[in-house]
């Protein structure tokens, strides 16, 4: 059977790259699907994509830093469908640079988009997984939420940050039948990681055991896998998808 057959999953940042292949494995795998993304066009060309698999979707557009947007988002689809019980925080930016020459701005931009805007999500959808008892919450950090990583400082705060709130709220949640994870891909070759310099991404491969980045399809999988009903005992952990980078 299927394993989201007949859930409703929200997924932020779904307007393209890993956020646009989750939403439509979700959708593959008989979910309904809400995609939310700053982008407009984004969000309705994978919502249309999510139609095409034969499942109901919502083309949602809103900034996720915003409590009242992350609000109105998600309350259009609990108007329509009743429910939400899959969210996956997915949505992240990147404004790097060595900290000594970071702006005030790069910093709170980075932290509220991709710490801040997994809370607006959290806050918005789990009063209803708590009264339904059941839910899954997969929060897209990142290895360098663990590593660190020179010239990230705002973005390797923000992915550490989601994995504090990950621990915290799987432990508020889990005799709910919630559970919230985080999925902390390595480097995966989409279009954050194909905007660095060419010698940048060939020494990010060296070191990485596995000698590549990693597919979209690869953090797909362990997304899949966490929003499963056998991943039901399951919370609280990072589930890192790198190729062996970090151990
Ligand atoms: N690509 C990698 O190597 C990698 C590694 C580790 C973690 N991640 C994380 O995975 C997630 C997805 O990464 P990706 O490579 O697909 O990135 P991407 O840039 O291709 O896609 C991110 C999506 O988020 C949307 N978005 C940005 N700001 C938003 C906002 N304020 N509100 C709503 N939507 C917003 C963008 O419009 C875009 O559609 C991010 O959280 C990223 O930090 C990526």
């Amino acid at each position: 059977m299927a394993i989201a057959e007949g859930r409703v999953a929200l997924v932020t940042g779904a307007g393209q790259g890993i956020g646009r292949a989750i939403a439509l494995a979700l959708a593959g795998e008989g979910a309904d699907v809400a995609v939310t993304d700053v982008n407009p066009s984004g969000a309705e060309e994978a919502a249309a994509a999510v139609a095409a698999a034969g499942r109901k979707s919502w083309a949602l557009t809103g900034d996720v830093s915003d409590f009242g947007a992350a609000r109105e988002m998600t309350e259009k689809v609990l108007q329509d469908s009743g429910r939400i019980d899959i969210l996956v925080n997915n949505a992240g930016i990147t404004r790097d640079g060595l900290l000594m020459r970071m702006k005030e701005q790069d910093w709170d931009s980075v932290l509220a988009v991709n710490l801040k805007g997994g809370f607006n999500f959290c806050r918005a959808v789990v009063p209803g997984m708590v009264k339904r008892r059941w839910g899954r919450i997969i929060n897209m950090s990142s290895v360098v939420g663990v590593m660190g990583n020179a010239g990230q400082v705002n973005y390797a705060a923000s992915k550490a940050g989601l994995i504090g709130l990950t621990k915290s709220l799987a432990r508020e949640v889990a005799v709910r039948g919630v559970t919230v994870n985080a999925v902390a891909p390595g480097f995966i070759d989409t279009a954050m990681t194909q905007a660095l310099p060419e010698k940048v991404r060939m020494a990010l491969q060296q070191q990485i055991p596995a000698g590549k980045l990693g597919q979209v399809e690869d953090v797909v999988a362990a997304t899949l896998f966490l929003a499963s009903p056998g991943a039901g005992y399951i919370t609280g952990q990072v589930l890192h998808v790198n190729g062996g980078m970090y151990t």
